[in-house]
């Protein structure tokens, strides 16, 4: 939804979930939402496990794409959590620590391998897609 003013409170702000399997999903949420929660809502097989507390660094993304303004810097906490992932680096970020809003419109976040739910495999109708293409 295109929009002149930041502060409308019926502003939609869009992201792209990149997928392991090349594929993307487009998605939008108003403002204040954290990403993670977004992208849970639209059945990507997000771990997030300890549900956006900042505790378990399983709603790891790595930032493929700025959007039109920057992010703001993590917190110590979420560099904490990032600290302890193995394949985290300078792109590397917690879903759970994201807000939507004017600094995520036009992002673009590839979910990391290792917060893809196992079992989301098994019962996501994206299965034979991550299967087919593998996880990068
Ligand atoms: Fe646990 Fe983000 S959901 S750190």
């Amino acid at each position: 939804m295109p929009y002149d003013n930041w502060t409308d409170p019926d502003a939609v702000f869009t992201t792209l979930a990149l997928l392991p399997n090349g594929e993307s999903r487009s998605l939008q949420a108003p403002a204040g939402w954290r990403l993670m929660e977004v992208l849970r809502d639209y059945g990507l097989p997000i771990r997030a496990e300890c549900g956006g507390a900042c505790a378990c660094a399983t709603c790891h993304v790595h930032v493929a794409e700025s959007g039109r303004l920057p992010l703001s810097a993590p917190e110590d906490d979420e560099l904490d959590r990032l600290a302890e992932i193995f394949d985290a680096d300078d792109s590397s970020r917690l879903a759970c620590q994201i807000l939507t809003g004017p600094q995520t419109d036009g992002l673009a976040v590839r979910l990391a391998q290792g917060s893809l739910r196992d079992d989301s495999l098994r019962d996501d109708p994206l299965r034979d897609d991550f299967v087919a293409g593998g996880v990068s």
